[in-house]
């Protein structure tokens, strides 16, 4: 089994026990160097201008209050296919607040719109290629809005782009989510790879708050 280049004491450190760090790690570090699948961007980008894109989407400038939901960090590390850390690649996430609802003129779901959510984060990865969010687990919400039937399990769209190693869109999942198994959108992806996109929380040492850990490899 070929495991990904992670330090193993850094890892520790940051994921908290060993025994939760080898349970989020567990297929990810089997399917190291498998791309990352990808999935639709969706109807649902945030149109321009954005009010802010900065990393914390659940605190808006000049705002006292934080947006509704269970605040969550989303973390992980951007490679290539070898597992090399891209530097400075662009990651961009969108999802709905914590009714369902896209900040969104196209979205004809019923639930309330949030003001005090940010709705997109745009970060940069590092030089170990890291990104990092602070946003609000986000809700299911049902296709009927969109002329479907079903609901869409809890996801994060994710758009990454890197100068040389390129570009995916793709979304990112809540591991025991059981509306995954009948997913419209995740049908579509090889049932092999499916767990590629699925995340589960460990508490993060510094803050108390469930991180989910979400690596992409591209390629
Ligand atoms: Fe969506």
């Amino acid at each position: 089994m070929k495991r990904r280049k992670y330090s193993r004491r850094a890892i520790t450190k940051q994921l908290g026990s060993i025994a939760g760090g080898a349970a989020l790690f567990g297929p990810g570090i089997a399917s190291a160097l498998a791309r990352t699948p990808a999935q639709t961007e969706g109807p649902f980008y945030p149109p321009a201008p954005h009010a802010e894109t900065d990393v914390d989407l659940t605190l808006l400038d000049g705002h006292t209050e934080r947006a509704a939901g269970d605040t969550i960090l989303v973390r992980g590390r951007v490679t290539d296919l070898d597992g090399k850390p891209l530097a400075n690649a662009r990651v961009d996430i969108w999802q709905t607040n914590h009714w369902g609802r896209y900040a969104h003129p196209g979205d004809k779901n019923p639930a309330p719109l949030d003001p005090n959510f940010q709705g997109i984060g745009i970060a940069h990865t590092d030089a170990d290629g890291y990104y990092g969010f602070r946003t609000i687990r986000p809700a299911p919400y049902p296709l009927s809005a969109m002329g479907d039937s079903g609901m869409r399990p809890r996801h994060i769209h994710f758009k990454v782009a890197h100068e040389t190693a390129g570009n995916i869109t793709t979304q990112m999942y809540f591991e025991g989510d059981p509306l995954i198994e009948g997913d419209v959108v995740m049908r579509g992806t090889p049932a092999e790879l499916r767990h590629l996109l699925i995340t589960s929380a460990v508490e993060d040492p510094e803050t108390g708050l469930p991180l989910h850990r979400f690596d992409i490899a591209l390629g």
